[in-house]
């Protein structure tokens, strides 16, 4: 697996992060990017007081300014943990299955599915009046141990096409979005237009994403259909040359009339901040020119590169890079969904990364809105403020 936080960082910028980005959350727009280097040593905000249910949730937040705000669902914390369930019921206007829907958890044999986790996804959504995002429908990862000795040239349209009327098909009308294709751009492959090397390139060459996308639309006309990718929010050279190639594969797609409607930047972010630039705003407005909506799908800032410290210290700084991206980003008209992928520090998947792991055994990632105890942490209070920056408020439909 591509480790997708290889960025390069500077460590000594961390504690001027910490130290004055909270501040710069407060600026709106495309001011917060190039706030970094002039960012004056500012007092974190203190949290505000009362509630941080109801109207004082992330919940209630967004959805005051026309915004959905979400979360990655982990199953086994869905039904074994009431307190998470209660966080996600209090704090969620949109889910999405961290893994259920992957093709390894529905696909189980190649004529069989199971949708006993996904259901019990949807349900509970449906029951609490939250919205759904479906996560994926293609991806070069999470394929199940039949695919190899079963899905060649010859059937690999079929099964690709099957899979997206079934699961698609299933939820029908009843998914706010779905990820269609996830991660098709890796430039470093090789392959012309900045396409990934993965099973479904190799198989069916590179008309499978229309193939995915014409498929999904006709299963689940309803659907916001999403490209969803890593690696694009930073100004380093390799983010701004898949970025671009991204860009290009939108602007293909949109010329030959295949049905998309968004595209999703994961925005896996580094504590350091360092690379945070004026192009993924670019971006952004390129998309929104082409009549794309533009959601921000699995938020968390890793501290991987942060020297250690002390954990007020970290906080500050991942709830920085929280408040100028986020500030940035829904400053966007465009932008309107934004989702942590997961929800408290003790169940990010960066503490299982291999970096994470050689680096900083036995220490938590401090990446999102809530520690171990579900209480809110630094990033809440900048990701709540920031949230207000969307321009359009109203309702979601
Ligand atoms: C991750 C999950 O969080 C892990 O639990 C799983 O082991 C691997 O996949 N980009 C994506 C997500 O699109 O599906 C990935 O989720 C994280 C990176």
């Amino acid at each position: 697996m591509v480790d997708r936080r290889n960025f390069i960082c500077h460590a000594s910028q961390w504690a001027l992060a910490g130290a004055g980005l909270l501040g710069a959350s407060r600026l709106r727009g495309q001011a917060a990017f190039s706030s970094l280097a002039a960012a004056p040593a500012a007092a974190p905000p203190l949290p505000p007081s009362g509630p941080i249910t109801g109207p004082g949730s992330l919940r209630a937040h967004a959805a005051a300014r026309g915004l959905l705000y979400g979360s990655a669902v982990d199953i086994g914390l869905l039904r074994n943990d009431a307190a998470y369930r209660q966080l996600l019921i209090d704090q969620c206007g949109i889910v999405v299955a961290e893994n259920a829907m992957k093709w390894a958890a529905v696909h189980t044999a190649a004529d069989r599915y199971d949708f006993s986790q996904a259901d019990e996804l949807v349900a509970f959504a449906e029951q609490h009046g939250i919205k759904v995002r479906g996560h994926n429908l293609c991806w070069h990862e999470a394929l199940p141990g039949w695919f190899a000795s079963t899905v060649t040239q010859q059937n690999a349209a079929h099964y690709l096409t099957d899979h997206i009327r079934t699961v698609a098909g299933r939820y029908k009308g009843r998914l706010r979005s779905w990820d269609v294709v996830n991660e098709a751009i890796s430039p470093g492959d090789g392959k012309p237009d900045g396409l990934r090397d993965s099973a479904w390139y190799r198989l069916l060459g590179p008309g499978y994403i229309e193939l995915a996308f014409r498929t999904a639309r006709a299963a689940d006309p309803h659907a916001l259909l999403t490209y969803n990718d890593y690696g694009i929010e930073y100004d380093h050279p390799a983010s701004f040359i898949k970025r671009a190639a991204v860009l290009a594969l939108l602007r293909r797609l949109k010329a030959a009339g295949v049905p998309i409607d968004a595209v999703g930047v994961q925005s896996h972010l580094d504590a350091t901040t360092s690379g945070l630039g004026p192009g993924i705003s670019e971006f952004v407005a390129a998309a929104s020119a082409l009549g794309l909506k533009v959601f921000i799908t699995e938020l968390d800032v890793n501290d991987d590169n942060l020297a250690p410290g002390q954990p007020a210290a970290l906080d500050a700084a991942v709830a920085g890079v929280y408040g100028e991206y986020v500030t940035a980003m829904v400053a966007k008209p465009a932008v309107t969904d934004v989702l942590t992928w997961g929800l408290s520090d003790n169940h990010t998947w960066l503490n299982s990364t291999k970096t994470h792991k050689q680096k900083y055994p036995g220490r938590e990632e401090r990446a999102l809105p809530f520690d171990d105890a579900y209480q809110p942490t630094a990033a809440f209070y900048a990701l709540l403020d920031a949230l207000g920056s969307h321009p359009v408020p109203g309702h979601i439909s």
